[in-house]
Parts: C-alpha cells; structure tokens; sequence
C-alpha cells in the first residue's frame, strides 16, 4: 500500500496485514510519492492489523527504525537483488551494485508507476511523457516483456531495471542467509545501544 486510504480498504476488505511501501522502493510504486519515513506511522495510526514496512529498508539499523515507528516487520526486495540467489542478470545486478544517489527515479507516473534505474528506456518515456504522450501511446513504448528484457536477459538500455533508492546502501552481493545474518546483527546490536552503533553496509 502506498497510502493510509489503500491501508484502511484492506482492512476493511478483510486482509490479515498491510504492506506500507514507501516512495524510496523499487518497482511499482504509489501515484502519492510519500516516503517510507511518512507512511509507516501514517499507516500504523490509520488501521488496526499489523504493518509491514517497505521501501528503502536494506540494513539491520533501517529494521530497527522501521519498527521504532510502529511496523511488526520488515519487506525488503532491493537487497535481495543483490544476492547470490537472485536469477536477475548479472550485467543488472553489477549496474545495481555500483549505482549512486540519483541513479534510480519514478517513471511510467502517468500510466503505472514504477521506480527504475535510469538508462535510455527511461530517458525515452521522461521525453514521451513530457511530450504528453497518451497512455496507449506509453503502453505501445513499453511493449511487452521490458523488464525481463533489462533486469533478467542484461539488457541495461532498452530494459526496464526496476530497483529501489537502496541500492547505493549495498556494498557487496552475499548469499541470502548472509544477508539476513547480517541485519539481523546489525539490528540487535542497534537495539543494545541505538545512538552508538555506525551502519554497516549490509
Ligand atoms: C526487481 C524488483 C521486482 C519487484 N517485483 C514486484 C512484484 O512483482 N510484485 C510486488 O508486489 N512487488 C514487487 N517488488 C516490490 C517488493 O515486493 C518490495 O515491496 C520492495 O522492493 C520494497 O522496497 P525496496 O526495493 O526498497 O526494498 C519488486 C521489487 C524489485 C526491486
């Protein structure tokens, strides 16, 4: 969810937990543009049921200050990327891993937003979009099978590369279970003395 009103219908419609996604999180994205910083407490105080909290989070001392503002949990998908296991591209996951702030931005706002690495297919729907293309015009330019031509086939210009502002927090591509190692240490160790303890990349 990227908004308390989306939250409340959830629950309304039933749903065990939300997901509270903020604007720093890759892929498809809220129209609302509001940061994980804003929404988890925005969330947190509009329903009743568990929040899960996404967008931007990739170390132990984000964990800890996502639950300082009421979350029962965590999602992370950026990091992930950036494991062993992942099955995205090589070529991806290297762009991924040495990309600096600014390198990821909102696009397709108009049709179905999703935050993305910029590269010449981002550059042609910002034109198209500042143009004042349609959205059939958008959805012809988006075509079929982007993003697995860009993040899983490596083809970083003509792909769509979806991933999260959190990318420039990583340092190193780890097995999975040494990435939740790692959280999880970093995240006690902030618990134990929250103002003394230097963030580790992940
Ligand atoms: C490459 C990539 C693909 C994703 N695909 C989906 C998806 O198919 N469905 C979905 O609900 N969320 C998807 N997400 C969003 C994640 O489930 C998660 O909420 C998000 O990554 C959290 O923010 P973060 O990227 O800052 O960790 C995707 C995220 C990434 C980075």
């Amino acid at each position: 969810m990227s908004s308390s009103k989306f939250a409340r219908k959830a629950q309304e419609a039933g749903c065990d937990a939300v997901v509270a996604e903020g604007f720093e999180a890759g892929g498809h994205n809220g129209r609302e543009e509001t940061t994980s910083m804003v929404l988890i407490p925005a969330v947190v105080g509009a329903v009743d049921i568990p929040v899960i909290a996404a967008g931007g989070i990739a170390t132990g001392r984000q964990m800890y200050a996502a639950l300082s503002l009421g979350a029962q949990g965590v999602q992370m998908g950026t990091r992930f990327v950036l494991s062993e296991e992942a099955s995205s591209h090589p070529d991806f996951k290297n762009k991924v891993l040495h990309a600096t702030e600014g390198d990821t931005s909102l696009s397709l706002k108009s049709l179905m937003p999703v935050r993305m690495m910029k590269n010449r297919f981002y550059e042609e729907v910002t034109e198209a979009e500042r143009k004042g293309a349609s959205v059939n015009e958008l959805k012809d330019l988006l075509g079929k099978g982007r993003a697995k031509r860009g993040m899983f086939e490596g083809d970083l210009e003509e792909g769509e590369l979806e991933i999260g502002q959190a990318c420039t927090l990583v340092g190193d591509i780890l097995p999975a279970a040494r990435i939740i190692e790692n959280i999880w240490d970093e995240f006690r160790k902030t618990h134990a003395d929250p103002l003394s303890c230097k963030s580790e990349t992940s």
